[in-house]
C-alpha cells in the first residue's frame, strides 16, 4: 500500500467497525448461552471470524446476516469435540479465552494458530488453569501455541495475575463457571472489563471490587441468548482520532464509540495533549457506555504515559506514538513492557519504523521516549504483519513528505477490514 502526503486535511463521518474485544465475547458467551444471541455491530475481522471457526468446529450453529450474527447456544454444557485441531489464526483473544473454556471440556482439543500466535506466551494462562486442575501442553514445550487442552473438573482459585491481562483474567473467570466454587482473579493494574459486563447481561454473577483490581465468578449460572449492540472499537477510531488531530485543517465525527472507562484512556492521554474532542451523544451503561466523537485537527504537545492508565489504552500506544512525534516536546511512554509480546514487538516495530521516517524516537525497556516537532518523510515501513502498526504508519504517512510504503499492510483485515475505503472516504 502506498499512501502520499495529504494537503487538505480530513473531513467528514464515518462509524468504524465493531469493537473487537466484544465481539469475541459475545460469540463466545451467545455459544454457552441456552437459546440465540443476537449480535448488531459484530466485527467481520480475521480475528473474530477465528472465534466464529473455533466454536462452529465445537458444534455451534452460527449465521451470519446482513445486519446480525445469530449464536444458536447450547448451554455451558453443550460443546462437542472437533474432529480436527481449532486453528486461532492471528488471534491471542480467541487462543486465550477460549483455553479457559476448552479447560472444563470432557474432551482434549489442540489449538494452534500463525506463525505470530505461536511466539506469543500462553505461559500466563498454562498457570491459572492448571492450578485450575486443567492439563495443558505447549506442543514445542515453548509456552506458546500448539496447545493441547485436555479438560476436566476445575477447582475455584484465587489468582493474583501478575501482569495487567484481560486476556489471563477472562480465561480465569470462563474457566471458573465451571469450577467447585467460587474464582477471582487480582491484577496490578485495572484491564478491561468486557467479559465481566457480558457475563452479567447474559446472567451470570459476578462481583468486582475495581479499586482493588479484583473480580470474582461464580459457578454453574444458566446463562441466556441475547439481544448484544456492539460499540464502534475505539481502537479502530484511535487511527481517525489521531489522523484528524495532527492533519492541519481538518474534522471528523466518529460516531458510536464504545467509551467503556477500561478501554478510552487514550482520550484522557489526548485530552493531556491538548487534542480538540468533543464528546456528543453520550450514552452511559449499564452495559458498555458510547459516544460520538467530533475531533478536529489540534496543536498538541509532550506528554508522559505510565502507570494505571497502561492497560486502559495498550493498543492505542503505537498511534499515540505516532500522535507524539506531531505533538512539541518529550512524549515518555513506560509501564509499557507488554508492547513486546503484542501481535509483534510493538515497540521495535514503531521505533524502527518512525526513525525510518526520520522521527526522533528511542525504545526503553518497558516503552518509547519521543521527541516531537521534527518533520516526517515517507519511508519503506514493515508493517510486521502488525494490524495495529500498520494502521499507525498510515496514518504517520499521512503528513509525511512524499511517499510512504507500507509492506504487508493488507494484515489490517485483522480488525478493520475496511480501512483504508474508510480512510479514503475522509481524505476527499
Ligand atoms: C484484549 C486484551 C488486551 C488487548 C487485546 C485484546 C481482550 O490484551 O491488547 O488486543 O480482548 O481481552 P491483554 O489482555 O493481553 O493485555
Amino acid at each position: 500500500m502506498v499512501i502520499s502526503e495529504i494537503r487538505h486535511g480530513l473531513h467528514g463521518e464515518l462509524t468504524v467497525p465493531g469493537d473487537k474485544s466484544i465481539s469475541h465475547r459475545a460469540v463466545m458467551l451467545g455459544a454457552l448461552a441456552e437459546g440465540t444471541t443476537s449480535v448488531r455491530h459484530f466485527l467481520k475481522g480475521a480475528d473474530c471470524l477465528s472465534t466464529i471457526d473455533c466454536f462452529r468446529r465445537l458444534g455451534i450453529h452460527i449465521e451470519e446476516t446482513d445486519g446480525e450474527l445469530l449464536i444458536h447456544g447450547k448451554g455451558l454444557h453443550g460443546l462437542n469435540p472437533p474432529d480436527s485441531w481449532l486453528n486461532v489464526g492471528n488471534s491471542g483473544t480467541t487462543t486465550r479465552l477460549i483455553s479457559g473454556i476448552l479447560a472444563a471440556q470432557p474432551f482434549v482439543t489442540v489449538l494452534n494458530g500463525d506463525a505470530s500466535i505461536q511466539s506469543r506466551p500462553m505461559g500466563r494462562i498454562m498457570e491459572p488453569l492448571g492450578q485450575m486442575g486443567a492439563d495443558i501442553r505447549s506442543l514445542k514445550g515453548n509456552g506458546c501455541a500448539p496447545l493441547e487442552i485436555t479438560g476436566g473438573p476445575l477447582k475455584g482459585i484465587s489468582y493474583h495475575s501478575r501482569v495487567a491481562s484481560a486476556q489471563v483474567k477472562s480465561a480465569v473467570l470462563l474457566a471458573g463457571l465451571y469450577a467447585d466454587g467460587p474464582s477471582s482473579v487480582t491484577e496490578p493494574a485495572l484491564s478491561r472489563n468486557h467479559t465481566e459486563l457480558m457475563l452479567e447481561a447474559f446472567g451470570g454473577r459476578v462481583e468486582t471490587v475495581p479499586e482493588a483490581q479484583k473480580a470474582t465468578v461464580y459457578p454453574e449460572p444458566t446463562l441466556k441468548g441475547r439481544a448484544v449492540l456492539v460499540p464502534g472499537d475505539i481502537s479502530s477510531a484511535a487511527y481517525f482520532i489521531a489522523a484528524a488531530c495532527i492533519t492541519p485543517r481538518s474534522e471528523v465525527l466518529i460516531r458510536q464509540v464504545g467509551i467503556n472507562p477500561t478501554r478510552a484512556g487514550m482520550l484522557k492521554i489526548c485530552g493531556q495533549m491538548g487534542a480538540d474532542i468533543t464528546l456528543l451523544n453520550v450514552t452511559e451503561g449499564p452495559g458498555e457506555p458510547m459516544a460520538d466523537l467530533l475531533v478536529r485537527s489540534s496543536s498538541l504537545t509532550g506528554t508522559v504515559i505510565e502507570g494505571s492508565i497502561i492497560p486502559a489504552l495498550i493498543d492505542e500506544l503505537p498511534i499515540l506514538a505516532v500522535m507524539a512525534c506531531f505533538a512539541s516536546g518529550t512524549t515518555v511512554i513506560r509501564d509499557a513492557a507488554e508492547l513486546k509480546v503484542k501481535e509483534s514487538n510493538r515497540i521495535d516495530a514503531m521505533v524502527e519504523n518512525l526513525s525510518a521516517m526520520g522521527a526522533h524516537i528511542r525504545a526503553t525497556d518497558d516503552g518509547m521516549v519521543i521527541e516531537g516537532g521534527s518533520s516526517l518523510h515517507g519511508a519503506v515501513i514493515d508493517s510486521r504483519l502488525d494490524h495495529r502498526v500498520a494502521m499507525s504508519f498510515a496514518v504517520a504517512a499521512l503528513n509525511a513528505a512524499g511517499k510512504t510504503h507500507i509492506r504487508g499492510a493488507s494484515c489490517v483485515d485483522i480488525s478493520y477490514p475496511s480501512f483504508f475505503e474508510d480512510l479514503r472516504g475522509l481524505s476527499r
